[in-house]
């Protein structure tokens, strides 16, 4: 397990700020940690091996100048509640859209996740609601079963350019009902979109939601929306292939016989996920398919553990060796 949380030691890094950030326009794409460096280099900030009295944490500095706004659709009151204990306490702003009542549970809209318009319905309350212009603002997507890693997501999206058009996630291939084929990002993998992107969609959708009705699934709806645009949909793999996007629970991708083999998982996605037990990236994003009782061992191991205190490179490792796992 410690070689998947390793990635998520960036947040012991320390930074300097340098006054008067100046910013050129460079527009970088993700896919390597070199990218976030050159962001870094345009933002004038250094990265320290000890903090200073000046420096501010990397995470720090990311929450405030890279702002995640969440927006959840539950269907179930523990998990929401969960959500909230937990990864949706890293997002700046956290809402859901949910069809019940919980005095724990901010349901921003109540809505039933089956209703023909519930993705207009999300966008236009999140954009009135939530949108803030001229903000390095990012959307993200998720279902309750979804735990989210929302510093690795400003890590990601940090040197890209919100106003463009980016529609992020783990891509798949899907058929619509009228037969036509399209490239989706799943929302169990978690949906992310620049505010190019949200606004795009909201210019698809009309002002008034009860005029179209949505015959897809959610994640389906917003792929087919966004294909008439600009959507800058990208491989959101690591620098060594793994996924950072996961859509299936962790544990079945680390072991690679148990994926069911009618699981077209492997098959339907764009950017081919591995197996094994090099399936997760170190940077990942999202995990899915978690109860509200591991979201809590989740948040436990992912922001609490700490693995050889005041280093920031992986631990070392005695031996390699994974032994086969034995399946029933
Ligand atoms: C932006 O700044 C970086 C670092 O200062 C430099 O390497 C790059 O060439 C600049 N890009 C443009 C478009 O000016
Ligand atoms: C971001 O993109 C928008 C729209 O393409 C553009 O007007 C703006 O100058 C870009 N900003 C930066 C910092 O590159």
């Amino acid at each position: 397990m410690t070689g998947i949380f390793t990635g998520f030691f960036i947040g012991l890094v320390v930074i300097s700020l340098v006054s008067n950030a100046r910013r050129n326009g460079t527009i970088l794409l993700p896919g390597s940690s070199r990218n976030f460096e050159q962001w870094l280099n345009l933002e004038n900030l250094r990265i320290l091996a000890k903090p200073s009295s000046s420096s501010v944490p990397i995470a720090q500095y990311l929450y405030d100048r890279v702002q995640i706004s969440c927006v959840v659709l539950s269907s179930k009151q523990r998990q929401a509640r969960a959500v909230i204990g937990t990864w949706g306490r890293h997002c700046n702003s956290l809402s859901f859209v949910a069809d019940f009542e919980d005095k724990y549970v901010p349901v921003d809209l109540k809505a039933s996740l089956q209703d023909p318009h519930i993705l207009c319905l999300t966008l236009h309350k999140f954009a009135e609601k939530r949108f803030v212009a001229d903000k390095n603002q990012w959307l993200l997507l998720a279902d309750d079963m979804t735990f989210a890693v929302v510093e690795n997501l400003r890590y990601l999206v940090a040197p890209l350019n919100t106003s463009e058009n980016y529609y992020l996630g783990h891509a798949v291939t899907r058929r619509t009902l009228r037969g036509s084929e399209l490239i989706v990002n799943v929302l169990s993998g978690g949906i992310v979109l620049s505010q190019g992107a949200v606004l795009a969609l909201l210019l698809a959708l009309s002002p008034d939601c009860n005029e179209r009705k949505e015959e897809e699934h959610f994640d389906v709806t917003i792929a087919q929306l966004l294909m008439g645009t600009d959507a800058t949909l990208l491989d959101t793999r690591d620098s060594s292939g793994s996924t950072r996007f996961l859509a299936r629970p962790v544990e079945k991708l680390l072991i690679e016989k148990s994926v069911s083999p009618y699981d077209k998982f492997v098959e339907e996605s764009i950017f081919a996920p591995k197996l094994g037990k090099r399936c997760c990236s170190a940077n990942a994003i999202t995990f899915h398919g978690v109860d509200a009782l591991d979201m809590h061992f989740f948040e436990y191991l992912v922001n609490r553990v700490q693995i050889g205190k005041s280093s920031n490179s992986s631990p070392p490792l005695r031996s390699e060796d994974i032994p086969p796992v034995i399946l029933e």
